[in-house]
């Protein structure tokens, strides 16, 4: 059994609670002989800025380079409100993802069958829902510039964001919602604001033209970002891959996630592009933050980070196998109903996250063995 180089980044808040639930699966994993890793365990976010002065350490950042693929929980967290922009915890994840190229961010929002009532939304609009937002991760208005706060002469100030796009950025994103829908129902949705917005135009018209060059086969429909947001919530269903750019997809996605029942159920890979080995860099990472108002009291869910896991093995290592097996212990686990408090519903004791992910491990074990 081949064994693959891990560094986990477990971070703040809620992040070193589902990170010890990823080690008790990861156990699970090397003892049911699916797969093994060496991990190594590292600082980022609010952690590294108390230890490091910085929120990502340029040893941590090498280690991350070095790595076959990391794990993140989660960074930031109001200990860390007053520290200067350019050092707020959430920095280091942002470098991360520039300095390692990770512009592509696929978010899958699957609702569970035993979760269909813990969605926002009336089962018969989610049941079955299986939809993939593919959001532009390294671009935008995360890091164009000017990105400042000035000071004006009336005494007021002036604060700017910068978006921007390159057709090049928005070409292979584009290239790897088609090639993710080329393996589903075939059908991409794009979402932005050509209305509006000159970043929005560009996006329009090289999404329109990567698919009529590459993928004419396929079946490619343009949404208003507004819309899109809107019909996420009306008929979730109608949509299979979506893509969209850095900031349209972070809000996107955090909409989709509750249409799963919560938003610790969404897990997430940040993929690189692949080199002439075949390799990509990659991290994988829960759609949630550090979630403050639970921290430090055993309520996560770390299924978002447990599934995140799964992206792992199927997109930086080629197991299938062993992502179907772990998907489906979550699986097992939520129809023997085991519940964190986030999506309990009527009827079901709330777990804590180490039970949750114990639950998700003996299920793996009993699939496997
Ligand atoms: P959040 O995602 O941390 O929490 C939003 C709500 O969802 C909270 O009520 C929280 O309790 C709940 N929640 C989130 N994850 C959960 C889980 N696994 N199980 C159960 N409930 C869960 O968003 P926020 O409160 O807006 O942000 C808190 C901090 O996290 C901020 O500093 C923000 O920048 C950061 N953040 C980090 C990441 C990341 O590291 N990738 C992502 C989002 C937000
Ligand atoms: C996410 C988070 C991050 C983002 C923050 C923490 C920088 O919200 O991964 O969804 O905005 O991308
Ligand atoms: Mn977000």
């Amino acid at each position: 059994m081949a064994s693959y180089k891990l560094l986990l980044l477990p971070g703040d808040g809620i992040g070193p609670e589902v990170a010890e639930g990823l080690k008790t699966v990861l156990g699970a994993l090397k003892e049911t002989g699916l797969a093994s890793f060496e991990t190594e365990t590292d600082l980022v976010g609010g952690s590294a800025l108390d230890a490091h002065g910085v929120p990502l350490a340029d040893a941590t950042l090498q280690r991350a380079k070095d790595a076959d693929a990391i794990l993140l929980g989660a960074v930031g967290g109001p200990k860390w409100a007053g520290v200067p922009y350019e050092n707020r915890p959430e920095a280091g994840l942002l470098r991360l993802r520039k300095d390692l190229d990770l512009f592509a961010n696929l978010r899958p929002a699957i609702c569970y069958p035993a979760l269909a009532e813990a969605s926002a939304l009336k089962r018969d609009l989610v049941e079955g829902l299986d939809i993939m937002i593919v959001r532009e991760l390294t671009g935008g208005v995360y890091f164009g510039e000017p990105k400042e706060i000035t000071s004006l002469p009336d005494g007021g100030k002036r604060a700017v964001d910068t978006q921007v796009y390159t057709s090049a950025e928005i070409e292979r994103i584009t290239h790897v919602a088609f090639d993710l829908a080329a393996k589903r129902s075939g059908r991409v949705a794009s979402a932005e604001k050509h209305n509006v917005m000159k970043t929005g135009v560009l996006w329009k018209e090289v999404v329109t033209r990567v698919h009529a060059e590459h993928y004419a086969h396929l079946e490619l429909e343009h949404v208003l970002a507004d819309n899109c947001a809107m019909q996420l919530v009306r008929r979730p269903k109608q949509f299979d891959v979506l893509v969209m750019d850095n900031l349209f997809g972070d809000v996107l996605s955090d909409i989709a996630a509750m249409l799963t029942g919560s938003l610790g159920m969404l897990p997430s890979a940040s993929l690189g592009a692949v080199d002439d080995k075949g390799l990509r860099r990659a991290l994988y990472e829960p759609v949630h933050g550090s979630a403050p108002d639970i921290a430090g009291q055993d309520k996560a869910n770390p299924i978002a980070m447990i599934g995140s896991l799964a992206m792992c093995l199927r997109y930086s290592f080629g197991l299938g196998e062993a992502a179907d097996a772990l998907d489906g212990a979550i699986t097992d686990a939520l129809a023997g109903g085991a519940r964190t408090a986030d999506i309990a519903t009527e009827g079901t004791t709330p777990i804590g996250t180490k039970a949750m992910a114990e639950v998700i491990a003996q299920a793996l074990k009993a699939r496997v063995g």
